[in-house]
């Protein structure tokens, strides 16, 4: 590859607002990943991006070079018991206490299709998949090809580290996430994008949160990332459609690791709370029509056990043990109730950012998290309230974090005569 483009180069270019040239952009990613452009540099030319933008032209660009930054899976020729054997796969920008892939992937593979799930590690204020999932006992996120390949065709699902797919994807997500450049619609688009089309799906439903707890506050932005991205998938061939979810207020009853697992284990015994259901079953219904699969109910395999059992057996595969109890905080904390009436509306920013003051998230690169950690909801929005009626339980290891998250909680929530005026969960699908 070509060495004449250079860094402060096209740094300057994008801070003074011109559009990178498309070999330039190849040479960025292709340098960063292996090293030769330095994380100061990748760091101005983000902020850059984000300040100013990238056109689609140029998001298509950078998410290929991402692409081809690493390996790309082909699954087309999975076959189970010798027939044909179909990938989809939903990917969430990211929302508080969405735990939906756990039981999404099982019900999914209960039905027939084979999900193949590059997930992520948090971001910003949201929780990451892969955290969620290694807070069960040896949950292992790392896996080759060629165990992905058996592992789809025998279980039917696999939620992994992105590793090797999409490597430029991994550097600058973790750096996107200490340089305040997160909440950048041409690399959101991007990082989801090119890990899951270097993953290998035939199909993909996307869910664009809006809300205080998405990335998107504001539906045009989410409806113009949606757009962007449906256009990536197409361009590579992959069918892509979206559904537009709020994420105003939490979902479930959780937010953190192991308590978000838990709940993900009540919905796939049949239980668990209406919006997580709701949204799990409604994707999973996207997902079987891209597969070609109809006349199945996705709600029954909750009923009857099936996705339950897709679950336990992607979890074995993975070497979890889902007979060692979660581990849940040693330290918690009640808030309750001053005053009777009904639960107004929760914000998910607030409740995000208790659950990684108590140690869910990150504060530092690499940093382990606590996988204990995390804010239990008694009361949903619109449910009666009794005076000091426990509203919040807050689990963490480290006593002198609860203070600091009781007080992100202030001005998060409140009990009022009258209910929030409801809002639905899935806004609209893609056009
Ligand atoms: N999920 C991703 O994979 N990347 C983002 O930038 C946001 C959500």
């Amino acid at each position: 590859m070509s060495e004449s483009f250079d860094a402060p180069t096209l740094i300057i270019a994008k801070r003074d607002g011109h559009r990178l040239p498309d070999a330039g952009i190849d040479w960025l990613i292709e340098a960063y990943t292996a090293g030769r452009v330095a994380e100061e540099q990748m760091s101005a030319l983000l902020m850059a991006i984000y300040l100013r933008g990238m056109d689609a032209a140029e998001t298509v660009r950078w998410t290929a070079a991402m692409i081809d930054s690493g390996e790309r899976f082909d699954f087309s020729g999975l076959r189970r018991d010798g027939a044909p054997l179909t990938t989809v796969d939903k990917h969430s920008t990211g929302g508080v206490g969405d735990k939906i892939t756990l039981p999404l992937v099982a019900v999914v593979a209960a039905c027939g299709a084979a999900v193949p799930s590059a997930s992520g590690r948090g971001l910003g204020h949201t929780g990451g998949t892969l955290d969620k999932l290694e807070s069960i006992a040896g949950f292992d996120v790392t896996i080759s090809g060629a165990r992905l390949a058996e592992q789809l065709s025998t279980v039917g699902a696999a939620v992994f580290a992105a590793g090797q797919l999409a490597p430029a994807d991994a550097k600058l997500y973790a750096l996107r996430d200490i340089t305040g450049t997160v909440d950048s619609l041409p690399l959101i688009a991007s990082s989801v994008m090119s890990k899951k089309l270097a993953e290998g799906t035939q199909g993909l439903v996307l869910d664009v949160k809006v809300g205080t707890g998405a990335f998107m506050k504001d539906l045009d932005d989410a409806r113009e990332l949606a757009a962007r991205m449906i256009a990536l998938g197409t361009a590579h061939g992959v069918p892509t459609r979206a559904l537009l979810t709020d994420m105003s207020t939490p979902l479930g009853c959780t937010v953190g690791n192991a308590i978000e697992v838990a709940e993900s284990l009540d919905v796939l015994a049949g239980g668990g709370p209406a919006d997580v259901v709701d949204l799990t079953v409604r994707l999973a219904a996207e997902m079987l029509a891209l597969a070609g699969i109809d006349g199945i109910d996705p709600a029954q395999t909750l009923r009857d056990g099936t996705a339950m059992d897709r679950f336990t057996a992607m979890v074995a595969a993975q070497g979890g043990d889902l007979g060692v109890p979660l581990p849940m905080g040693a330290c918690t904390e009640t808030l309750t109730a001053d005053r009777g009436g009904i639960m107004g509306d929760i914000d998910a920013m607030a409740v995000a950012q208790a659950a990684w003051r108590l140690g869910a998230g990150r504060a530092k690169p690499g940093e382990r998290v606590q996988h204990g950690a995390g804010v239990r909801i008694h009361r949903r929005p619109g449910e009666p309230v009794a005076a000091g009626q426990t509203l919040f339980t807050l689990y963490t290891d480290t006593a002198e974090r609860l203070a600091p998250a009781l007080a992100e909680l202030d001005g998060g929530f409140g009990v009022a005569d009258t209910p929030p005026v409801p809002r639905p969960l899935i806004i609209e699908a893609s056009p």
